[in-house]
């Protein structure tokens, strides 16, 4: 039927390689769970220092970014471009990749989570799932969306806080994540001992003690329904239901068809979940381990140990992608427009980079542009690029910005729920 659909709409010969036929699956949520997320997202009651909720790095005021390239966790005051350091806790870095979006993530699809995909649904492992964090982390989780919270509160640049600022910071370092007294266990404790979120959970889980997973099972509810965005014109217009104007229609046909997105940015969502090479500038601190001395980010490769796989990154779904600026892992450009250009000639692009093409405020530090200064490794980046050099006019350029901006989702760039008016911590939410 859908098939037959597009016929109709567009003619057969706009729809090679790529054709997004199968209508994505969103499994039925409980909203009991879907409120109670609500407010542990927005609550800074989760983070070590209590003073970062997962809204300080994605917001709805930033399409659930944060409108910077690279942003600041703990350590931080403030929201997006405007976020500046703590006087009084300096962050030792900023985070070393872009926030993600976090659109669709509960269509079923979506099985692969982080710019390399380092936490992953894998059928082969008796929990389901596959995460560097090791076997005894897996358990108890609802999906792997779920399981994706742990990372977030248990790193010490984003929500957790270093050294002995604070109890979760300490149990981190000193290794007690899972156990009794251990990180989990005390964020457990912080939400059990507030009684607008006991009396909620009692609804939902019935007397037993909360868990550190009850909570990030509530939160990827949440994520689920706020930010379900499959209502664009363009979901429309595959639905039969309406037509693109005419340059969203010829970005759509050069989309799919002759510029070659769809190579990568395949299906309904604009995503193979793939991981491809793009020579994408590298800015920020990198991801070296603590003990070693480099700014790199080799991407899939950090996961998989294959030498192939080196500086390959997950195809990012584009849905509301107008809004979800900067881009790229290390949210090197901010523009549509560079970032597109980029992917016409990748390396002359990496090649020719220039540090305005970033939103790094605050202020500066001496990780922020280094790699680029560094031959090798800009050879490096681009020695591993797989996307070809291709010709597209201003006018076809135009054409894909056109069809891109026709993957906006209002309902979902708004959320449903919204950002409320206050958490059960009392702690402050920004709106
Ligand atoms: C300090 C900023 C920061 C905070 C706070 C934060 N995140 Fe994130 N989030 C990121 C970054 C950066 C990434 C990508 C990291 C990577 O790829 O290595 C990410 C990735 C994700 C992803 C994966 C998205 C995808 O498409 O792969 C989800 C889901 C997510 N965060 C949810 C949360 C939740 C839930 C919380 C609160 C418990 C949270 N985040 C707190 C910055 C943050
Ligand atoms: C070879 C695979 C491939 C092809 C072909 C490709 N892309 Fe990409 N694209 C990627 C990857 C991988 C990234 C993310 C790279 C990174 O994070 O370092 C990306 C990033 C993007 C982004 C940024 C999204 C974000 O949220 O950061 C946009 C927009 C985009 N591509 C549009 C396009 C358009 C338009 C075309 C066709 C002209 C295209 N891409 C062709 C692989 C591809």
């Amino acid at each position: 039927m859908i098939r037959y659909l597009i016929a109709l709409c567009l003619g057969t010969s706009a729809w090679a390689d790529g054709l997004p036929l199968a209508e994505p699956v969103f499994p039925p949520l409980d909203m009991a769970e879907v409120e109670l997320g609500h407010l542990l997202f927005y609550d800074p009651v989760l983070s070590g220092s209590r003073t970062v909720s997962c809204a300080t790095c994605h917001h709805p005021r930033f399409a659930t970014s944060d409108g910077v390239s690279l942003g600041i966790g703990d350590g931080g005051v403030g929201l997006g471009p405007d976020r500046v350091f703590d006087a009084k806790n300096r962050p030792e870095q900023r985070i070393p990749r872009n926030s993600p979006a976090l659109f669709n993530l509960g269509a079923t699809e979506f099985t692969s989570f982080f710019h390399d995909g380092r936490l992953e649904v894998d059928e082969t492992r008796p929990s389901g799932i596959r995460t560097p964090l090791g076997t005894e982390m897996e358990h108890g989780f609802a999906s792997v969306l779920s399981a994706q919270t742990m990372f977030p509160v248990l790193s010490g640049d984003e929500m957790a806080g270093h050294y002995s600022e604070n109890d979760v910071a300490q149990a981190v370092r000193q290794g007690f994540l899972t156990g009794p007294g251990g990180a989990w266990d005390i964020l457990s404790n912080r939400v059990e001992a507030l009684p607008e979120y006991r009396d909620r959970f009692d609804q939902v889980i019935g007397e037993r003690p909360i868990a550190f997973t009850d909570i990030s099972n509530m939160i990827a509810a949440f994520i689920a329904f706020e930010w379900r965005a499959d209502d664009s014109p363009f979901d429309r217009h595959l639905r039969g239901k309406d037509v693109l104007s005419t340059d969203e229609l010829r970005g759509m046909t050069l989309f799919y068809g002759e510029a070659g997105c769809a190579s990568c940015h395949s299906g309904w969502f604009q995503t193979d979940h793939g991981f491809h090479a793009i020579a994408m500038p590298q800015i920020g601190p990198g991801k070296a381990a603590r003990f070693e001395r480099h700014n790199r980010d080799v991407g899939r490769m950090r996961v998989t140990g294959r030498s192939e796989d080196a500086f390959a990154f997950r195809t990012p779904s584009l849905r509301n992608v107008t809004q979800t600026a900067p881009y790229g892992h290390s949210g090197a450009y901010a523009t549509l427009d560079a970032l597109i250009r980029h992917h016409l000639d990748p390396v002359q692009s990496l090649q020719s980079y220039t540090p305005d093409h970033a939103v790094l405020p605050a202020e500066p530090f001496e990780t922020d542009f280094v790699l680029l200064t560094q031959g090798r490794e800009v050879d490096d980046i681009a020695r591993a690029n797989a996307l070809p050099v291709r010709q597209l006019t201003d006018d076809q350029i135009a054409d894909l910005l056109a069809f891109l901006g026709a993957l906006s989702d209002e309902t979902a760039l708004k959320g449903r729920l919204g950002v409320p008016d206050a958490v059960p911590s009392g702690l402050t939410v920004e709106k």
